[in-house]
């Protein structure tokens, strides 16, 4: 397979960026804006913030979301959205918040329920115009194509990819990681982390992936026990911490920029299963050093080198490379395994694993077999 590398969102990075929203909704022609927001962000006084530099006239509606939506919740939002005629959406939040925005935005230009577009390249018209603010430096989802979404009763998440489902704008502005607390912030960088770090073991990697990714899995690596700490002793809420927090904003960036091309592997292979109820990032991070031994006769010596760093750092920020007791039982370890059959980030990995092997890698992690 040729791989194939491109980004086409615009990313607008700064301290102060925020203050460039009204110019930049302007030349997406945005005239009524749907907000697509996470409700915690709404709750702890965020969106006020961020929205402050626009016109409230521009704003048609606001909608909450919760963590993890399913289709049920991006169909009440984007019926919200197209009630208020609204032409665009402006979306703040994290992975799950961004999320909903691209389902949103899809619906706001084609007439199906959101779940008929599951797939790659099955969105008929051009979603209308986003702009995201993301609120953790973790998904990366404000430069990617990939939307999911978290369904009952289905062994594996609803993913939704197509060209132009990726944002137009992306605003980048470590202001709004201040307020951001401890164990999101740290387990949205160790999703990062891994982004960048699962772009090295793509099958479809380029030379283009492994620059961005292999930049971005250093950063991080660098970063996040400051952001970590930050968070804890109330330096990032005093704006003592802001380059830091701007820097680990890109590089949550550039981790998308990677394994959005390059495709993800292992790790969120086995991290999709929507029965297994722990945060994405938490199951990544313990995940990650695991799939790096698995890995480890078939990485670059760039990957091997930072990988020999993760201890320090879980150490430093005070997190196990083990499921906590009780939290991940023989139906959950199974329901990985079930959910990484068939799944293309596993067939992505560079080294092939058997079911066994992956059973033998989750009870190392520490789940219950
Ligand atoms: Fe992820």
């Amino acid at each position: 397979m040729i791989p194939t590398f491109s980004v086409t969102t615009r990313v607008v990075s700064g301290l102060g960026s925020l203050a460039l929203l009204p110019d930049e909704l302007a030349a997406l022609g945005a005239r009524r804006v749907a907000v697509v927001a996470d409700r915690g962000v709404i709750d702890a006084g965020l969106l006020a913030t961020v929205l402050r530099p626009v016109d409230a006239g521009l704003i048609g509606v606001t909608v909450a979301i919760d963590p993890d939506p399913d289709v049920a919740e991006a169909e009440r939002a984007a019926e919200t959205a197209r009630r208020h005629r609204c032409d665009s959406v402006v979306a703040v939040g994290g992975g799950s918040a961004l999320g909903a925005a691209k389902a949103v935005a899809i619906r706001l230009t084609n007439d199906e329920p959101i779940d008929r577009y599951a797939g790659v390249g099955r969105v008929p018209l051009t979603p209308a115009p986003t702009l995201a603010v993301p609120t953790t430096a973790g998904s990366g989802s404000e430069v990617s194509q990939v939307l999911v979404l978290h369904e009952a009763g289905r062994p594996e998440e609803l993913v939704v990819r197509s060209p132009g489902c990726e944002p137009r704008t992306a605003l980048l502005d470590g202001t709004v990681l201040r307020g951001l607390p401890q164990a999101p912030m740290l387990y949205a960088g160790l999703d990062a982390l891994s982004h960048g770090l699962e772009a090295q073991w793509a099958r479809r990697g380029s030379s283009f992936t492994r620059a961005l990714g292999i930049a971005a899995a250093r950063d991080v690596l660098d970063l996040l026990a400051s952001a970590v700490d930050g968070a804890a002793s109330g330096r990032n809420a005093e704006g003592g911490n802001d380059d830091v927090l701007q820097s680990l904003l890109e590089a949550a960036c550039a981790a998308n920029m990677a394994c959005g091309n390059s495709g993800l592997t292992l790790v969120h292979a086995l991290s999709t299963a929507p029965s297994v109820h722990l945060p994405h990032g938490l199951q990544n991070g313990v995940l990650l050093p695991h799939v790096a031994r698995f890995n480890s006769g078939f990485s670059p010596r760039a990957v091997t080198e930072l990988v020999t760093e993760l201890p320090r750092l879980y150490e430093t920020v005070g997190f196990a490379e083990r499921f906590s007791p009780g939290s991940v039982g023989r139906a959950e370890a199974e329901a990985m395994v079930t959910a990484s059959t068939g799944h293309p980030f596993r067939a992505n990995n560079v080294r092939e694993s058997s079911d066994e092997q992956l059973r033998g890698l989750l009870a190392a992690a520490g789940a219950e077999l």
